[in-house]
């Protein structure tokens, strides 16, 4: 039975099958005015028709916006998956503001999409197009390992997941994506030496997986078959479409030309040439960036960028990715003291921006002594790790790479704490184990319980979260025992009171293997319960 393995990446979704033995790359197809393209990335794009309704998915939508540009109408999306941050705070696509701030006009032009409603749409057309392959039998069900980022939020992991199966894949399970590729690349090194998985010496892994959205780090220990993610870490905001960005602003910077100066239209236009130029650096042959903005109706003489400038541009963008390299090594090593920056740990390099010769240079003078890899697969090695996966060769276990928690009074209601539940690092149960719990207690303060989740990298010296924190939803229900559980209460009902402090609440939390967090709330003086998913409603 053939399986697969797809990493649904914020330029291109990639999918591998395995079928009796052998690993392919899932090879899709477009018919344009020209002939067929084939090609093995899907991009994770979509171009709507906001008159009609209409929308393209993939390798159409990027076909017909690449030809036709949108029209007034048209909306093209081309990262999709950077929108499921917001989707913690809501579900529509990032809110116009945000959207802005980050110059993304089309999600501006978005709030009203239902960004699950597209993201299972964009998923049908790529089930579609992996049955239009030929590659898999179409009475087949499409049995899938899926991938997201480490630093995923957990309101991003459910609704990937929810997406793919209300798109018809049967998902059996899901991993980080830089362990996919700490898998992949053991496998490689495996199969390339001819040594029994059995016989190889335990070591680490640290990878940095560099896309067109997102920054991954995680340090996997390898022993056999088992790859336990020991540390993870990542910048969500952070990959090659702020690398285009940054090489256009540079453009209009020597053309005089603000960005607010341009259509829609036109800045998607400039910022694809941007991007195929930055990708000519990892030739080796070229030096400087072009661009003739008379090519895009622009009334400015040609110019051209050094690239060592363009460089000076991104090594501070790339400065955090390598301290959050080191951070994850280093708690990497306090759980398994083996772990140790010498030639004995690999660094592997991965994902589209890995390309860029600065990636390579900036990673090995961090680690001078450890063996920096460049993936020959960039692109399809997330996928392909995942595809391993779904064949049950190896067995592996991920960690929480950030603290979840929620938000607590004290001081009797004069202040706030961070109660957090699941701390980093802590090891997300395997497929087929029980799911972890926690179990918590709490004297209630007010009338209500009002419990506030969140996650984030840090905690400040005040107690409080810090550093990328993502609100996740808020819930609400009745500590007065004479209330049902779902009586229906806002925050706007929450009154301190003393009244039920002696009636604690008992809080479950339960994580499966997914990283997916549901807590059930008891009532003992009752003896009642209520089960919520945590994610926003
Ligand atoms: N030769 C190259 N040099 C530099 N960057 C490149 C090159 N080729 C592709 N890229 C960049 O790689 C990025 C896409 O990489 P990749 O497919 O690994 O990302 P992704 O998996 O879709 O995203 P993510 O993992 O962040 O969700 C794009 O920004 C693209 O411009
Ligand atoms: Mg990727």
């Amino acid at each position: 039975m053939a399986r697969l393995g797809i990493d649904f990446g914020t330029t291109n979704t990639v999918a591998v099958i395995h079928d009796r033995g052998v690993f392919s790359v899932v090879l899709h197809r477009a018919d344009t005015g020209a002939g067929t393209v084939v090609q093995d990335v899907f991009p994770s794009a979509i171009l709507i028709d906001r008159l009609s309704g209409e929308q393209w998915f993939g390798l159409e939508a990027d076909r017909l916006f690449g030809q036709r540009g949108p029209g007034p109408h048209h909306v093209f999306l081309p990262s999709l998956k950077r929108h499921l941050w917001g989707y913690a705070e809501g579900h529509s696509i990032a809110s116009g503001h945000e959207a802005r701030a980050r110059g993304c006009e089309a999600a501006a032009a978005l709030e009203q999409f239902d960004i699950a409603r597209l993201l299972t749409g964009f998923l049908q057309s790529l089930a579609d197009s992996i049955r239009a392959s030929g590659m898999i039998d179409p009475a087949e069900p499409l049995e899938t390992v899926i991938t997201w980022p480490a630093n995923a939020n957990g309101a991003q992991r459910y609704i990937t997941r929810k997406c793919f199966r209300e798109a018809g894949f049967d998902v059996r399970s899901t991993l980080n994506e830089p362990t996919a590729s700490a898998i992949e690349l053991a496998d490689c090194i495996t199969a390339g030496r001819g040594v029994r998985k059995d016989d190889r010496e335990p070591s680490a892994v640290a990878v940095f997986d560099l896309g067109g959205g997102t920054f991954d780090a995680s340090v996997v220990w390898i022993e056999g078959d088992e790859f336990e993610v020991l540390a993870s870490g990542g910048i969500e905001d952070l990959g090659g479409d702020d690398f285009d960005r940054t090489l256009l602003d540079m453009f209009l910077e020597r053309f005089k030309l603000s960005d607010e100066a341009l259509s829609p239209l036109t800045r998607h236009a400039l910022l694809r040439q941007a991007r195929s130029q930055k990708e000519t650096i990892a030739g080796g042959v070229v030096r400087s960036l072009f661009l003739n903005p008379l090519d895009f109706g622009l009334d400015c003489s040609p110019v051209s960028i050094p690239v060592d400038a363009y460089f000076e541009r991104i090594i501070p963008m790339l400065k955090p990715a390598i301290a959050t390299l080191r951070k994850v090594i280093l708690s990497a090593a306090a759980r398994e003291p083996r772990v140790r920056t010498g030639p004995e740990l690999t660094v592997y390099l991965v994902g589209g921006s890995a390309k860029l010769p600065l990636v390579a240079r900036m990673v090995s003078d961090a680690f001078p002594n450890c063996r920096v890899i460049l993936t020959d697969k960039p692109f399809t090695s997330v996928a392909m790790g995942a595809a391993i996966c779904a064949t049950d060769r190896v067995t592996y276990r991920d960690v929480f790479a950030r603290h979840f928690g929620l938000l607590r009074l004290k001081d009797n209601g004069q202040s706030e704490v961070f109660d957090i539940i699941f701390p980093a690092g802590t090891p997300i149960p395997r497929r087929g184990e029980s799911p972890l719990e926690r179990c918590a207690w709490y004297h209630p303060r007010h009338n209500i319980g009002h419990l506030r989740y969140l996650e984030c990298t840090s905690v400040g010296v005040n107690g409080l979260p810090d550093g990328n924190v993502r609100h996740w939803s808020d819930v609400f229900f009745p500590y007065d025992p004479v209330l049902p559980m779902d009586h229906r209460v806002s925050a706007e009902d929450v009154v301190p009171t003393d009244r039920f402090a002696d009636m604690p609440a008992c809080e479950v939390y339960r994580c499966d293997s997914d990283g997916v967090i549901t807590v059930e709330l008891r009532r003992p003086t009752r003896n009642d319960s209520r089960v919520h998913e945590i994610y926003r409603d």
